[in-house]
């Protein structure tokens, strides 16, 4: 797209950290906006927030996960705007364990978000966009679409997943001389509330075995240390969001944030190509900082 002004762009799971900061880009832009998000409070005041900063920005509660709540959005969108031309497919969450660990409601969860979430949102949105011969679609994926880390099962299941949406969709609409753009966007780690996305998880997802993974001091105290070192070499959403801009006006597909996981994919990628067996041994934080994970709290049923 060449100019994003008076463009309408829908941002799921923009209430938050990446979805956020896009808001902030985008109304910067002079972009007009349909902020979605399941999280109620944080919606309202991230869209106050925005139009205190001048934005034109509505506020819609949906959840990703259902069909029936992305097709009411797009509803809405389509007649509150009467158009969107950049539609983010961002929202998602993250659990952590190994699969021997892992019950089926950390994977109803996940795939429900991060992967239902985004083929939500391309039946909802792609025809028009289509039809309209102009627009964006930014699919967030992650490093993990391009990595297999250990304890990040149903996340790394969904992200590669989504990856290959993405370039599918890349390459098809390319086929056929579409003047729509698609961007998959593979952060690493980033600044946001993605660590605490159990905050999000419905009642009956919950996993029957949260009540053994309440932490001790050490464990919490070990936890917060992580957290805190994540935090520190994480890249702001504000950040990502300048590289979502510019990929959107110049239709990049590949949008990473940083080169730190970049020796893992390559290493992933000649092994494939050298038929040798993988070898990632370690979770993604203890391969970054070298302390191992600690159990997670059933508040905090989650991980970047
Ligand atoms: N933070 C990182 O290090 C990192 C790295 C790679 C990829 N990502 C991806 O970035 C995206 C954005 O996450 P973030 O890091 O900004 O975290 P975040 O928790 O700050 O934001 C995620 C948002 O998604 C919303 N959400 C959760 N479930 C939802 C649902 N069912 N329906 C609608 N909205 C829902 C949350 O309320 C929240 O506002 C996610 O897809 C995540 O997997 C994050």
């Amino acid at each position: 797209m060449d100019d994003l002004k008076g463009k309408v762009a829908v941002i799921t799971g923009g209430a938050s950290g990446m979805g956020l900061a896009f808001a902030h880009r985008f109304a910067a832009a002079g972009m007009r906006l349909a902020v979605a998000d399941i999280e109620a409070p944080t919606l309202d005041s991230a869209v106050a927030e925005l139009i205190e900063v001048g934005a034109d920005a509505i506020g819609f509660q949906c959840d990703v996960s259902d069909a029936d709540s992305m097709q009411d959005l797009a509803s809405s969108v389509y007649d509150t705007f009467g158009t969107a031309h950049v539609v983010c497919l961002n929202a998602g969450v993250a659990a952590v364990g190994t699969m021997a660990e892992l019950k089926l409601a950390d994977w109803q969860w996940v795939l429900g978000v991060n992967l239902w979430g985004v083929i939500h949102g391309v039946d909802a949105f792609l025809k028009q966009l289509i039809t309209q011969d102009e627009g964006h679609l930014v699919v967030t994926a992650s490093v993990c679409g391009h990595t297999c880390y250990p304890t990040a099962g149903p996340y790394n299941a969904t992200k590669h997943a989504v990856t290959a949406i993405a370039e599918t969709l890349y390459n098809e609409l390319s086929a056929d001389g579409s003047k729509v753009g698609v961007t998959a966007l593979c952060p690493g780690f980033v600044d946001t509330q993605i660590v605490n996305s159990g905050r999000n998880r419905p009642e009956h997802l919950l996993d029957a075995n949260n009540e053994a993974l309440t932490l001790s001091v050490d464990e919490q105290r070990e936890r917060d240390a992580i957290l805190e070192e994540f935090s520190a070499v994480a890249v702001r959403p504000s950040y990502v969001a300048e590289l979502v801009h510019a990929a959107i006006l110049d239709n990049t597909f590949w949008v990473f944030t940083d080169d730190r996981h970049s020796e893992n994919i390559k290493r992933r990628q000649l092994e494939i190509r050298e038929r040798r067996n993988p070898s990632e041994r370690l979770p993604m934080l203890e391969e970054a900082f070298g302390v191992a994970t600690p159990p997670l709290s059933p508040a905090d049923h989650s991980s970047g």
